[in-house]
C-alpha cells in the first residue's frame, strides 16, 4: 500500500474536463476521492466511468451548486458527517457565462461560481483540513487573470458593462489574491494553498457560449491546439500528491513549475481590501 492510500481527496466540478481526469488520476493513486458536482446524472456518468477506468471503488458523488452559500452549507455538514480528514481540496469547478447571469442568491454568477463558492468551500471545511495536517489546498485559476482590470466598487458589474472573458478573469485574480493571503494565513498551520493555471485545455469551458454553427465550429478548431485535459491534470495530481511538494506553499504554478503570476496577485494592501469587501459575503475571520 502506498501514502495515497489513506488520503481523502476532494475535486469540484469532477464530471468533465480537467476535474475528471484529477479525479481518476487521484482514484489511481489510491486515495479515496470525493467528487463534487452540481448535476446529479452528470456526475453519476462520470463516476461510474472514473471507477471504471481507475478500477477503484473508494469514489462518492457528492451534489453542490457551488455558486450557492446554502449549498455549500448542506455539502460541508455532509462532508463533515461522513469523513474523519481530508487530505487535498481542489477547488477546480468554474464556469464562462457569456451574458450576464446572478446565482440564485442574486449573485454575478462568474463571481459567485469562481471566485466565492471556492472561498466559501475552503472556509467551511477549514477545521477538517486542520484536523488531517499536512493538508493540501489546490486553486485552479487561470493566466487570464492577468487581463483583469479590478473594481473593488463594482465586481458585479452593475456599473461596468458586461464582458464575459473580463468578469472570468476578475473572478481568476480574485481567486489568486485569495490563495495567497490564505497560503499566508495557514503558513504555520500544517495546510498548503497554491493555486494553477493548467494551461489552455480542451474541455467544454465556455462552449456553452458558442450559440451559432460557426462559432461552433470555431470553437472546435481552435481547442484543436489546446492541451488534452489528461495532460493538464498530471501536474495538478503531482501538486496535490508529491511528497516533495508537501510544504511548498502561496505559489502559483504552470506546467507543474512555480512561476510569477500577476503582481496585483501578490499585493498585500490589495489583499486587505479584497478581504473588506469580501466579507460583504463572505464570513472571514
Ligand atoms: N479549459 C481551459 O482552457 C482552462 C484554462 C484555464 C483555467 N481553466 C480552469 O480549469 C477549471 C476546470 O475547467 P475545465 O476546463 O475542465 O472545464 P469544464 O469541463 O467545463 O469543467 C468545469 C466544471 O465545473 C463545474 N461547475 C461549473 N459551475 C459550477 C457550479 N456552480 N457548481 C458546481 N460545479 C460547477 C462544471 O459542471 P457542469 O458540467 O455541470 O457544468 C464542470 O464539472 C476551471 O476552474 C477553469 O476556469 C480552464
Amino acid at each position: 500500500m502506498n501514502d495515497n492510500h489513506k488520503k481523502i481527496c476532494l475535486v469540484t466540478g469532477a464530471n468533465s474536463g480537467v476535474g475528471k481526469e484529477i479525479s481518476i488520476g487521484l482514484a489511481e493513486s489510491g486515495a479515496h476521492v470525493i467528487m463534487v458536482c452540481r448535476d446529479f446524472n452528470k456526475g453519476q456518468a462520470a463516476l461510474e466511468e472514473i471507477k471504471k477506468v481507475s478500477g477503484s471503488q473508494t469514489i462518492d458523488l457528492l451534489i453542490a451548486d457551488l455558486s450557492s452559500q446554502e449549498s455549500i452549507q448542506i455539502l460541508s455538514k455532509q462532508i463533515y458527517a461522513t469523513y474523519p480528514r481530508l487530505d487535498v481540496l481542489i477547488n477546480n469547478a468554474g464556469a464562462v457565462l457569456y451574458k450576464k447571469t446572478l446565482s440564485s442568491e442574486g449573485i454575478e454568477m462568474t463571481l459567485a461560481t469562481n471566485y466565492l463558492g471556492p472561498l466559501r468551500l475552503t472556509l467551511a471545511l477549514q477545521r477538517l483540513l486542520e484536523k488531517s495536517v499536512p493538508s493540501r489546498i489546490i486553486n485552479i485559476s487561470s493566466d487570464i487573470h492577468k487581463w483583469a482590470k479590478l473594481d473593488l466598487a463594482d465586481l458585479q458589474y452593475e456599473r461596468r458593462k458586461y464582458q464575459f472573458m473580463k468578469a472570468y478573469a476578475q473572478s481568476k485574480l480574485l481567486l489568486n489574491i485569495i490563495t495567497f493571503d490564505l497560503a499566508n494565513k495557514f503558513k504555520d498551520r500544517g495546510i498548503t494553498v497554491n493555486a494553477v493555471h493548467p494551461g489552455a485545455v480542451k474541455t467544454a469551458l465556455g462552449s456553452d457560449n458558442a450559440h451559432s454553427n460557426i462559432l461552433k465550429l470555431i470553437d472546435k478548431l481552435i481547442k484543436f491546439f489546446f492541451l488534452t485535459p489528461q495532460k493538464a491534470a498530471k501536474p495538478i495530481l503531482d501538486l496535490a500528491l508529491s511528497p516533495k511538494l508537501h510544504d511548498v506553499t502561496g505559489k502559483y504554478f504552470v506546467k507543474g513549475k512555480a512561476v510569477q503570476p500577476s503582481l496585483a496577485s501578490c499585493d498585500l494592501m490589495l489583499a486587505e481590501r479584497v478581504r473588506t469587501v469580501t466579507k460583504r459575503w463572505v464570513i472571514i475571520s
